[in-house]
């Protein structure tokens, strides 16, 4: 069963073709983000416009790569929210026509799922070395996720902790009340006069400054849900920043500080919800995953407590399409393309036809 997935949910346009969710035969991002160094953000209305003029070449690119045609495709998969309304529509839109025109079976997916399926796939396809990091040897056999686990997902948009006792059972445990982390490393970036997106610029300061210099809060640690909030996190550093001895020296031991609260605060909370629940897996993904420290943080955490951990190699953490071609196979609930619409602020993760 070969899915043709397509992702269009902020900047990145993505199509992948995935086969029986484990596969990748090809993938293909692009993104729009050069053009917001200037804004320090993202410009929706730009990101659409850029979808536009994107997507149709990287699906074409897509099934070149793999040297296969309209034929060869079994099913399409589409993200349909959570994201910004008119780069959801370029994709959905897409998608529901080819899928017409092609005769294809259509699934909507949540953008959330596929940063969790990138996990199901078969890395040492895509990456021969498993990326250098937490990889399988080629002759064992394939890991993938069992259930139940606990599934922790951090990027730009969200920071939230479920259970998933099965594809189709996913409940909350919590969420972030305000920012993202990954927000919040952007914000702060911003704050510290670092480029955008802000996340792998934080990194790269980080490595170079010492993460006991500042001691910055741990939000919410001492609240027994398992909520997050980064807000204070972030206003705190604005406060460093505001004193009268603070200058450019400074920027690399406040950026490790930072980094070390949010991995702390996000690597206690997770310990939390896998003492809470007793389950023995726990699942990473979004683009705060291609942060070396947490997942560095993550997997000493997990080896402690003899419970599996699952992560992406890096450049599958932020956004693809990779994970909703594989979310496509093991969700298997196609719709009739009609009813198929983009929904900016999607909560349900599991998306069932009745
Ligand atoms: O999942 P993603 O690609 O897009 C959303 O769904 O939001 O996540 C993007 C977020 C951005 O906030 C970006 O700054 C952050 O992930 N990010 C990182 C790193 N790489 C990307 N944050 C910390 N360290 C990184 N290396
Ligand atoms: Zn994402």
């Amino acid at each position: 069963m070969k899915i043709l997935g397509i992702e269009t949910s902020c900047d990145e346009t993505a199509a992948a073709v995935v086969e029986n969710g484990n596969k990748i035969l090809s993938h293909v991002v692009s993104s729009s983000i050069r053009l917001y160094q200037g804004t320090g953000g993202i410009v929706p209305e730009v990101a659409a416009r850029e979808q536009l003029r994107f997507l149709i070449p990287v699906i074409s690119q897509t099934l070149k790569k793999a040297s296969l045609s309209k034929t060869d495709v079994d099913a399409l998969a589409v993200t349909v929210g959570p994201g910004l309304i008119n780069s959801l529509l370029v994709g959905v839109e897409t998608a529901k026509a080819l899928a017409w025109a092609w005769q294809k079976p259509l699934l909507p997916l949540n953008h959330l799922l596929g940063h969790f399926y990138v996990n199901f796939v078969d890395r040492l396809l895509e990456e021969p070395s498993g990326g250098g990091e937490l990889s399988h040897p080629q002759s064992a056999p394939r890991r993938i996720p069992v259930f139940p686990l606990v599934y922790l997902v951090v990027s730009g948009g969200h920071t939230h902790l479920f259970l998933a006792k099965s594809h189709q059972r996913f409940s909350l445990l919590g969420q972030t009340r305000d920012d993202a982390a990954g927000e919040a490393f952007d914000k702060v970036a911003r704050l510290l006069g670092l480029g955008f997106p802000g996340g792998p610029e934080m990194e790269r300061a980080a490595y170079g400054g010492n993460p006991m210099a500042y001691l910055l809060p741990r939000p919410m640690l001492n609240d027994p849900s398992l909520d997050f909030s980064f807000s204070g996190l972030k206003t705190a550093v604005l406060r460093e920043t505001l004193k009268k001895d603070f200058s450019q020296e400074k920027v690399a031991d406040l950026a490790a500080s930072f980094q070390l609260s949010v991995v702390e605060t996000l690597s206690a909370k997770a310990l939390r919800a896998l003492r809470q629940t007793g389950v023995k897996s726990l699942v990473a993904g979004g683009g705060v995953l291609a942060n070396q420290a947490l997942r560095q943080s993550l997997a000493d955490l997990c080896r402690k407590l003899a419970v599996d951990f699952f992560v992406a190699p890096k450049k599958l953490s932020t956004d693809n399409a990779v994970g909703i071609a594989a979310a496509a196979f093991y969700q298997n609930n196609p719709w009739p393309w009609e009813e198929v619409a983009a929904q900016a602020s999607l909560k349900e993760l599991v998306l069932s036809h009745q």
